[in-house]
């Protein structure tokens, strides 16, 4: 009967049974949302030993929640440890405002991608449902001309089990891309996490052993899944993460050992990048990874486009992810990278931009404080100078998320407040989007 977003006032009168001891009364939600634990909301507790079997005493609070919920319960309770007896009587339920509006976007200010036109496309990662928010959608299409499924194309989403493809979020994508005239980049054909598990296992469900002949049939099933995938949105993404985080410059030979690799080395790359090439000729085709401004893990990266190439293999570029953080990496070395980089002659596409406010795994913020936002914006202006810069070797900048209400570093590499974006969680330009935009604007 309840809904998100608004406010309730919820009262009732108490009153003990004969001979309680005086005691304290509890109006309670236990609100469970979804997905989640359990919580107790006190809504409306009476004075310690404010309840006796004297008279009705009346208490009244108000209350809000917000989530989804999978199931609200009202009650009436007696916190202390002795349980007394009680009667109630008159609960009311009066609805006093909401449901509380989606925050409306800004229309007085530049929009980011085309402020950004003369250099490179500006895309922001997103989930197919963000689609069923106004708001979230108005400010998309003003402020990015390009979108990358943030889940609804990784294998494992995609194709959950053998021939069972799920494209209907991936389509509303693409949908919306076409409709609106933006360009779509493909994300991932291939990655260790978020995987088609179904495709390293037996019909028993027993992981397959490196075998010559399980190498071949999960070569196919590779094979099978990037025509599907590609084949199907070959007219819509321009850019395919062919594959994502390959990369482990502990390894004398550069290279993750992930599943992928122990049960066929590095063919697996090779053949996602024939097949792709093959389904899709003119797509722009990329090797994806973190921390490639990290020297060892760029000269690995660098080394291993280059071999590829020299083998024929049609590498067309690198994604940067750049999920970086309010310190580090330098705007320099960022510079730097982009440059060695340039010499391959290949395309460069920053793929997953994203700037935390924390330089470790450790501090956590309630409140972030203004002046963090004001250098992450300074730092945001310093990277995209150098950006332009370099824009004859970006092709493409894709921010990780729309706007802080939504972003994976809020659950990651552990659970705290993050705002790593250009827009806040009502949806308005911080200083971030100044330092993009219009650093002229930064306090
Ligand atoms: C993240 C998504 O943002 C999360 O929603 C999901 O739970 C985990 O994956 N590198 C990548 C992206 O290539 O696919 C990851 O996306 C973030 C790190």
């Amino acid at each position: 009967m309840l809904e998100a977003g608004c406010t309730y006032e919820i009262g009732g009168y108490v009153r003990l049974a004969e001979g309680e001891p005086a005691s304290r009364v509890v109006i309670t939600m236990q609100r469970t949302p979804v997905g989640g634990e359990t919580k107790y909301d006190w809504i409306a507790p009476s004075a310690e030993k404010g309840v006796t079997d004297a008279g009705w005493v009346h208490l009244q609070g108000q209350y809000s929640y917000s989530g989804e919920v999978s199931e609200l319960l009202l009650y009436v309770e007696s916190p202390d440890a002795a349980l007394v007896d009680f009667y109630i009587d008159d609960i009311t339920i009066t609805r006093l405002s909401g449901p509380q509006s989606e925050p409306t976007v800004q229309t007085d200010i530049p929009s980011v991608y085309e402020t950004l036109s003369p250099y490179f496309v500006v895309g922001a990662a997103i989930e197919p449902d963000l689609l069923d928010e106004e708001q979230h959608t108005i400010l998309l299409t003003r402020h990015f001309n390009s979108i990358t499924p943030e889940n609804a194309m990784k294998p494992g989403s995609i194709q959950p089990s053998e021939g069972e493809f799920r494209w209907e979020g991936a389509d509303r994508l693409v949908q919306y891309a076409r409709e609106n005239g933006k360009a779509v980049h493909g994300h991932t054909l291939v990655w260790h996490q978020q995987a088609a598990e179904w495709m390293f296992k037996d019909s028993e469900g027993n992981l397959l052993e490196a075998t010559p002949e399980n190498k071949e049939l999960v070569l196919q099933r590779l094979e099978a899944h990037i025509r599907a995938v590609v084949g199907r949105y070959k007219d819509d993404v321009q850019v395919w993460d062919v594959v994502n985080e390959v990369i482990d410059p502990g390894n004398s030979d550069c290279l993750r050992r992930s599943i992928w690799y122990d049960l066929t080395g590095m063919d697996y790359i090779v053949t996602a990048f024939r097949v792709a090439d093959e389904v899709a000729p003119d797509a722009v085709l990329l090797i994806n990874d973190y921390g490639t401004t990290e020297p060892r893990k760029r000269a690995c990266l660098y080394n291993l486009v280059r071999d590829l190439r020299a083998q024929g293999v049609p590498v067309d570029g690198v994604g940067h992810q750049m999920h970086i953080n309010i310190a580090s990496p330098s705007a320099e070395v960022i510079e730097e990278t982009i440059l060695m980089f340039a010499d391959l002659g290949i395309e460069q596409h920053i793929t997953e931009l994203d700037m935390s406010i924390y330089a470790n795994d450790t501090e956590s913020y309630t409140v972030v404080p203004e002046n963090i936002l004001i250098r992450q914006g300074k730092r945001y202006k310093a990277i995209f100078e150098v950006f332009k810069r370099q824009a004859d070797h970006i092709q493409s900048v894709t921010f990780w998320g729309l706007a802080d209400d939504h972003t994976w570093l809020k659950t990651f590499p552990v659970a705290r407040l993050d705002l790593p974006l250009l827009f806040d969680e009502q949806l308005q330009a911080k200083p971030a989007y100044w330092g993009v935009v219009d650093p002229t604007k930064l306090p």
